[in-house]
């Protein structure tokens, strides 16, 4: 006993001495540390909200800046392409997982969360698979066939290391054709409408009850983008459409977790506003699910506004630079004012490795991302670290975490 009391008084001394000691250290620096010199999953964890980006492995192979950025600044991380269909099975029933492994080790050894991205979208199939449903060699049967197995293969070798699934994604026709429709509208013709007309109006159920079935405890999440705001509820109104959607996928036992709003605005288009996103978030969340900024990123035009043979002004630089910092600004306040908005992506950090330019070359659109392409720090990343650092109660609480939706036995 008395041996026991010595210990205890001797390790209390240790500590003690440590603790003054570091009282000393700091005693000339006793503030926290600014919000604009903190990480921005440390800011974020202040509300239980995970922060995450979009990843390029050959980037993060190549930049040891970017590297730096990705390890120390985000809590949760995405894989940009590596986990897509085409990079996974590029020859067919030849399995490359060793990309998206290593970027699932370095999550880990970062204690980062991810995001899987993505089990069954129209895009970026592997070459084999675009030519047989093209020329017909692969039929509606055979197609459902595969991508069952590709579900099962995919979730079943990342299973347990995966936060969160994009398991469809952009299965909803674009808000410009009406009226909405899972892959018709305007596209008639087009290779989306073929692939979801082979497999048929049941695909997305069973898409989710699939990968439910190979990762039980994965959350399982739609996943899309134009969701940010509903519209007038007619039938153009894509976010409305992907409501019922899902709403009715729910009603009928489907496995459906989360509803992940991908987030790419644009600077030359109308802004929302907070509440508007909010709102969205909210009926979403009502239905019983979780909700994810997935994709954020705010991008705009790179030529003179008056001229686009001309290059940007100053003028043109300081106004998108401030419309993109009110952008995330909307969609990270409305994510921090929903208690079930777990997590808040960026689809790339820096300009350096964004893909907008690479998509939007005619007129050119770039300039999306918290930081230039040379790693300085935005206008855009200023307001997200300033809104992250002065929120709290009582409008912004902790996250409420979502468990994987079980489905009564039958
Ligand atoms: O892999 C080839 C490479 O071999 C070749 O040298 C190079 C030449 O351009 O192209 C490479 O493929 C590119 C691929 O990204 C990997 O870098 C494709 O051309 C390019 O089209 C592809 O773009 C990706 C795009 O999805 C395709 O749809 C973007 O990086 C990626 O950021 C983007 O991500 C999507 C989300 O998955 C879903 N939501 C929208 C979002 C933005 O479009």
């Amino acid at each position: 006993m008395r041996f026991r009391r010595l210990i205890n008084a001797s390790v209390l001394a240790v500590v003690a001495v440590g603790s003054l000691s570091t009282v000393a250290a700091s005693a000339h620096d006793a503030r926290p540390s600014k919000p604009q010199d903190q990480s921005l999953r440390a800011l974020a964890a202040k509300h239980g909200l995970y922060f995450g980006t979009a990843v390029d492995p050959a980037a993060y192979a190549a930049d040891s800046t970017y590297k730096t950025m990705v390890d120390s600044q985000f809590s949760t991380v995405t894989a940009e392409n590596a986990m897509k269909w085409e990079s996974l099975e590029p020859t067919r029933g030849t399995y490359n997982w060793g990309p998206a492994d290593a970027l699932i080790d370095n999550a880990v050894r970062n204690r980062q969360l991810v995001r899987g991205h993505v089990l069954v979208w129209h895009s970026q199939l592997p070459g084999w698979l675009n030519d047989g449903i093209n020329d017909g060699t692969i039929d509606g049967p055979q197609l459902r066939a595969l991508l069952k197995k590709h579900i099962t293969d995919v979730v079943t070798h990342f299973k347990g290391r995966i936060w969160q699934w994009d398991v469809v994604n952009e299965a909803v026709s674009d808000p410009w054709e009406t009226p909405s429709a899972i892959h018709l509208g305007g596209n008639a013709g087009s290779f989306k409408q073929k692939f979801a007309d082979l497999l048929g109006p049941g695909y997305l159920a069973d898409a989710f009850r699939t990968a439910r079935a190979a990762d039980p405890k994965a959350l399982l999440f739609y996943n899309d983008y134009n969701v940010e705001a509903f519209g007038d509820g007619g039938a153009g109104d894509k976010t409305q459409f992907v409501y019922n959607m899902i709403k009715q996928l729910r009603a009928d036992g489907v496995p459906i977790d989360g509803f992940g709003s991908q987030g790419h605005l644009a600077t030359q288009y109308g802004n929302y506003d907070v509440f508007q996103v909010a709102d969205a978030l909210q009926r979403f969340t009502d239905l019983g699910l979780a909700a994810a900024l997935t994709e954020v990123d705010a991008r705009s035009l790179m030529k003179n506004a008056d001229d686009p043979t001309l290059a940007a002004n100053g003028a043109d630089v300081n106004a998108r630079d401030q419309a993109a910092a009110y952008n995330y600004h909307v969609l990270l306040q409305a994510c921090l004012l929903n208690r079930h908005c777990l997590s808040f992506t960026v689809w790339g950090f820096t300009d350096k490795y964004s893909w907008i330019p690479n998509w939007f070359k005619n007129p050119p659109e770039g300039a999306g991302c918290l930081w230039d392409a040379a790693y300085n720090p935005k206008k855009s990343l200023r307001t997200v670290q300033g809104d992250l650092a002065a929120a709290g109660p009582p409008l912004v609480g902790n996250r409420i975490p979502q468990a994987p939706r079980q489905l009564p036995r039958r």
